[in-house]
């Protein structure tokens, strides 16, 4: 049977990985997918380095731009990452006729609209599992696995590195900056990590999994992110004695029914009981929860990044685009699970109109009246509380940490509670404010 031909654009950790692993399970990937896949040119800056892997095997340039215009090219697997070179060399493939595989969230997450507008009006597919969780097969399991359910939420730990961060804080006491320094020592942040640790690379994947989950457009612009950077190691101590661990989370949550309507995208530290098995995902693994109405709960967890867990999604990718590339293109599934004229525009909310439990620590003076003060203003604003920490002063201090876990509130009373205590005489310094999730099944 006739090979389809693949260009692979840039031959880095995650292409190395897909050359390696196309080469040794060639035969059963053969038989899985019907016909044999082949790299046949592979361009990338480093000609050294890509020789050094390939050989003569393939076809190697520098020039991106003539690979993905190359006539005998089927299917462009884009790795070089970025939104700029990116975006036109994908654009570009499209417009040639060709399908493309990605592992860029930040592309899609950015400008997948106009990149799967494209691609339908071509009729030519864009396939991205590779770039959510790496090795989970996710957006299989959302856009195939899960179709018959309305998908209620998605709460994922779906970036290794802050996930590393946060293990090593909590495991050894670390401060942020320390735990960071080790994951860089170790390779699992890079040299400039801010993608990872302000939690862009979270609200990335978050927000194509929202997309898929509720067929809604891809909207990274009105995700809230806020990365861990300001997490105390006290903060991960004090979650723990109240039974909680601490994830940087990626949420996608439909609200209906009450008074706003909508989808909550966020990513931000996020309590979550250490009870519950995604907890207890530690290091750099990824899991990914998804709450469906018929299938409750479901758990996917697995190698969120590296060369072969990643490699093994882009050529799972290959594999669908090989077997569906003659089908019907109104048989494909479709890049957002739904099909593009049945997206809704159910609006992102606010992040002030979001409702969460949360934790809230605060610096107060050991003074008669000071916990009446703060119940007085929550309970005002109507928000219940759950549980209560109180430590007793240090020798020779006449302050104490206080840690209040409150019920369900909305964000906007909880921004005015926190503005008044932090008014209030007796209170030194800001409130500390961590989202709590149940993650009830
Ligand atoms: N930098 C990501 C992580 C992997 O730390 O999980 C690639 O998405």
């Amino acid at each position: 049977m006739k090979p389809i031909n693949v260009g692979l654009l840039g031959i880095g950790t995650v292409g190395g990985g897909t050359w390696t692993v196309l080469t040794r399970n060639q035969e059963e990937i053969t038989r899985r997918a019907g016909r044999p896949i082949r790299i046949t040119a592979v361009a990338d800056r480093n000609l050294e380095h890509a020789r050094s892997l390939v050989g003569d095997q393939a076809k190697l340039t520098d020039d991106a731009f003539a690979l993905v215009k190359d006539p005998d090219i089927d299917i462009v697997v884009e790795l070089i990452g970025g939104y700029t070179t990116a975006k036109e060399l994908v654009l570009q493939a499209i417009e040639n006729g060709k399908h493309v595989v990605t592992a860029n969230k930040a592309l899609l997450a950015v400008h997948g609209n106009e990149i799967f507008a494209a691609a339908q009006k071509k009729g030519v597919m864009v396939a991205f599992e590779a770039a959510v969780a790496g090795g989970i097969p996710i957006i299989k399991a959302l856009r195939e696995g899960l179709s018959a359910n309305r998908i209620q939420w998605i709460a994922g730990i779906i970036n290794g590195t802050t996930n590393f961060i946060l293990s090593e804080m909590r495991d050894k006491g670390l401060s942020f900056d320390a735990a960071l320094k080790d994951a860089q020592k170790l390779g699992y942040a890079e040299a400039d990590p801010t993608f990872d640790i302000e939690g862009i690379d979270a609200a990335h994947k978050a927000t194509l999994m929202a997309s898929i989950a509720f067929g809604i457009p891809v909207q990274f612009d009105k995700a809230y992110v806020e990365g861990i950077t300001k997490l105390q190691a006290k903060d991960i101590r004090y979650a723990e004695q109240l039974g909680y661990r601490i994830k940087l989370l990626g949420i996608a949550k439909r609200k209906e029914g009450g008074q706003v309507s909508g989808v909550e995208l966020r990513v931000h530290p996020t309590l979550i009981p250490a009870k519950r098995l995604i907890a207890n995902v530690e290091g750099a693994m990824n899991a990914v929860l998804v709450q469906g109405d018929a299938v409750g709960a479901t758990l996917y967890y697995g190698k969120g990044a590296g060369a072969e867990p990643t490699a093994s999604s882009v050529i799972a990718d290959l594999v669908d685009v090989t077997r569906l590339h003659t089908a019907d293109k109104h048989h494909r599934v479709p890049h957002l699970a739904f099909q593009p004229d049945q997206l809704t525009d159910l609006p992102i909310l606010p992040i002030e109109e979001v409702e969460t439990a949360y934790y809230l620590r605060m610096r107060a003076a050991d003074k008669p009246g000071v916990l009446a003060d703060i119940t007085r203003i929550l309970a005002d604003l109507e928000i219940s509380i759950d549980a209560m920490l109180q430590k007793e002063p240090d020798e020779g201090e006449d302050q104490t940490d206080i840690v209040l876990l409150t019920h369900v509130a909305r964000e906007k009373a909880v921004n005015a509670a926190m503005a008044k205590i932090e008014a209030l005489t007796t209170i030194a310094g800001k409130v500390t404010r961590i989202r709590l999730e149940e993650l009830n099944g």
